[in-house]
C-alpha cells in the first residue's frame, strides 16, 4: 500500500523545513498585489441565498471549545443552524482597506496563513428543514450556497468511508477541500502543511459552533479520496478533499444515491498555473485508494505513555461568559504583543479547554495526537522557562528554567510576535510513530490535529480578551531546543499568546 511507504512523508517533511528546505526556492518572492482571488467562483450556477442569524445562543466560547456532544437521539440541524455553522467557520467577519496595490481585504472567521483562504467548504445533506437534499458549495462572498447536485448523495460518502458508523446516521457532512495554488503562490511546497493548519483553525470553529448548538459531530479523516473528489467533481491535481465532519443524527435509512454524472459547471479556481509536484506527490502518497485500505487504516492509534506544577484552571463561575459567536467575531491574529504577563490561571484554562480532545475516526477516545511544548516568557505565578504539558495529569513539567524570550523569537522565524508574547506553544509529535501506525495519511491527521487545538487556543485566548497568533517556525531548531525531551519529535503547529499591545488592531 502506497500509504505505508512512509519515506514519502519524510522526503516531503524534511524537504520543506526552514531554513534548509530543499523543496523551497530561496529566491522565491511573493507580492500581495498578486494575491489570488480567495473565492471559488462557479459560472452560471443556481444559488441559494442564506439568511444569517448572528445572534449568540448563549453558550460561552470556553464551554463551546471544550464540550463534545454524543447524541443518541435524532438531531437534524435546519438551514438556519447550517448557515451559522458555515458562516462562523468560513464566513467574512471583517473588511479592512489597505493602501494600493493591496486594496480591500476580507478577513474570515478563522485565521489562515497569508490570509490566502485556500480552504473551501462543501455540504452534502439529506432533506433538512429549509433545504432539499443535495450537494452544495459554500460561497462566503455572497453568503450563499451554490447548488452542485440535487438529490441525496450521502450513500457515496458512506461507501467512501467503508461504512463509518457516525457517517451512516448523519444528515449532514461538510467536506473541506484545499485549492493548492492559492496558498503555494506564497509558501511554495510547504503549502501542504498549511493545508491542514488552515483547515484545522476553521474546523476548531465548526466544532465549537456545532457543540454550542448541542449537536454531535465527528471528524472523518479516513475515506477513499477519489470517491469524495469525484462526488464534488474536483480536478484533484488542483483541488482535493482533506477531511470531513459529519454532523447530527437521523434515524431514517439513507436511500440509494442518484447516478454520479459529471457536474459540468465551469468554475474559476483563481489558479496561477504554478504547480508544485511535491504537493501532489505528498497528497497521492497519503491517499487511500479503496475501502479495504480505509477499513484497515481506521484502527486506533495507541498513544505512548509518558511519565510536574499542576494547572490551576479558573473555576467555572469565574470564567468569562463571552459567547462563542461574539468571540469568533472579535478574533483576529494579534499583530503586536505587549510584554505584559498573562496569569497562570488564564494559561491553565486555555491549555485545558483547548485540548479536551475531539470525536474523530482516528482516536479511540476523545483525545489529541500532539504533545505540547511551551516557552513561558512572562506568566504571573509560573517561572519563566520551557515546559512540557502532561495532559493526562493536568500539569506542567519544567524542562529548563530561564529567560528564553530571544530563543522564542528566533524559533518563530526571528519575528517580534513570538519574542514579545507571554507564551509560545509548539505542537509536536513523534512523526515516525504516527507514520508507522497510520502511514503517510498520518501526516495529514498530525498536522490537522495540532491545528484544531491551535484554532481552539485562538478562541480561548480571545474569550479572555487576550491576543493570539499562529506562527511558522524553524523546524529542527524547535526540536533541538526542547530536546532531549522532544528528541524524535517534529513540530506541527506554533501559536503565541499574550496581551495585545495598544496599537494592535486585533
Ligand atoms: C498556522 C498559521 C501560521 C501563521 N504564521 C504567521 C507568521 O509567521 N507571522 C505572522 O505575522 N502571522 C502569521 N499568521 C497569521 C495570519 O497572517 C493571519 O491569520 C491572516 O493574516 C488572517 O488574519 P486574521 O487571523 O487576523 O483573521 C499565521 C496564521 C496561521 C493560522
Amino acid at each position: 500500500m502506497k500509504n505505508y511507504d512512509i519515506q514519502d512523508t519524510w522526503h516531503y517533511h524534511n524537504g520543506t523545513k526552514h531554513p534548509n528546505g530543499t523543496l523551497l526556492s530561496r529566491s522565491h518572492t511573493y507580492h500581495p498585489g498578486f494575491r489570488p482571488i480567495p473565492y471559488k467562483i462557479y459560472k452560471n450556477i443556481q444559488k441559494i441565498s442564506l439568511l444569517l442569524d448572528k445572534e449568540p445562543i448563549g453558550i460561552s466560547a470556553l464551554d463551546a471549545i471544550s464540550t463534545i456532544y454524543d447524541s443518541k437521539v435524532e438531531m437534524i440541524p435546519d438551514l438556519n443552524v447550517l448557515t451559522r455553522m458555515l458562516y462562523f467557520s468560513g464566513g467574512i467577519t471583517r473588511r479592512i482597506k489597505f493602501s494600493p496595490p493591496i486594496g480591500a481585504f476580507e478577513f474570515r472567521a478563522a485565521s489562515c496563513t497569508g490570509a490566502l483562504y485556500h480552504i473551501e467548504i462543501y455540504v452534502v445533506c439529506s432533506d433538512i428543514p429549509g433545504l432539499c437534499a443535495g450537494i452544495y458549495h459554500f460561497d462566503p462572498k455572497e453568503l450563499a450556497l451554490n447548488v452542485l447536485r440535487k438529490g441525496d448523495f450521502r450513500q457515496v460518502i458512506v461507501d467512501a468511508t467503508a461504512d463509518e458508523e457516525f457517517v451512516k446516521q448523519a444528515p449532514i457532512t461538510l467536506i473541506f477541500t484545499d485549492i493548492f495554488s492559492r496558498n503555494s503562490i506564497k509558501y511554495q511546497a510547504r503549502e501542504y502543511r498549511h493545508a491542514f493548519w488552515d483547515c484545522g483553525t476553521i474546523i476548531a470553529n465548526t466544532l465549537s459552533i456545532t457543540s454550542a448548538h448541542k449537536i454531535s459531530s465527528r471528524l472523518i479523516s479516513g475515506f477513499v479520496d477519489s470517491q469524495i473528489n469525484n462526488l464534488l467533481d474536483l480536478d484533484s491535481k488542483k483541488e482535493a478533499s482533506l477531511v470531513m465532519i459529519s454532523i447530527g443524527r437521523t434515524d431514517k435509512p439513507i436511500p440509494k444515491s442518484p447516478p454520479l454524472v459529471p457536474i459540468n459547471i465551469e468554475s474559476e479556481n483563481s489558479d496561477n498555473n504554478i504547480d508544485y509536484p511535491e504537493i501532489n506527490s505528498m497528497h497521492d502518497a497519503s491517499s487511500l485508494y479503496n475501502t479495504i485500505e480505509v477499513k484497515s487504516w481506521r484502527k486506533h492509534f495507541v498513544r505512548p505513555q509518558y511519565t510536574t506544577t499542576d494547572l490551576i484552571p479558573l473555576r467555572a463561575e469565574t470564567l468569562t461568559k463571552d459567547t462563542i459567536e461574539k468571540v469568533i467575531l472579535r478574533r483576529g491574529s494579534t499583530r503586536v504583543f505587549s510584554h505584559d504577563s498573562i496569569t497562570f490561571e488564564q494559561l491553565s484554562t486555555i491549555l485545558k479547554r483547548s485540548t479536551n480532545g475531539i470525536d474523530t475516526d482516528f482516536l479511540s477516545r476523545y483525545d489529541i495526537l500532539n504533545d505540547l511544548y511551551i516557552i513561558v516568557n512572562n506568566v504571573d505565578g509560573l517561572p519563566s522557562g520551557s515546559y512540557y504539558y502532561v495532559r493526562q495529569r493536568d500539569s506542567l513539567e519544567l524542562l529548563r528554567r530561564g529567560d528564553f524570550r530571544e530563543i522564542s523569537g528566533n524559533l518563530g522565524l526571528g519575528q517580534d510576535l513570538p519574542h514579545d508574547a507571554s507564551v509560545t506553544i509548539f505542537f509536536m509529535v513523534n512523526l515516525q510513530k504516527v507514520l508507522e501506525s497510520f502511514g503517510n495519511r498520518g501526516y495529514r491527521i498530525a498536522q490537522l490535529d495540532a491545528a484544531i487545538a491551535g484554532g481552539k487556543m485562538y478562541l480561548a485566548a480571545y474569550a479572555f480578551n487576550l491576543g493570539a497568533t499562529g506562527l511558522t517556525f524553524y523546524d529542527d531548531m524547535v526540536t533541538d531546543f526542547f530536546s532531549p525531551h522532544a528528541k524524535n519529535k517534529d513540530t506541527m503547529f506554533m501559536i503565541a499568546l499574550g496581551k495585545k499591545a495598544k496599537s494592535s488592531h486585533s
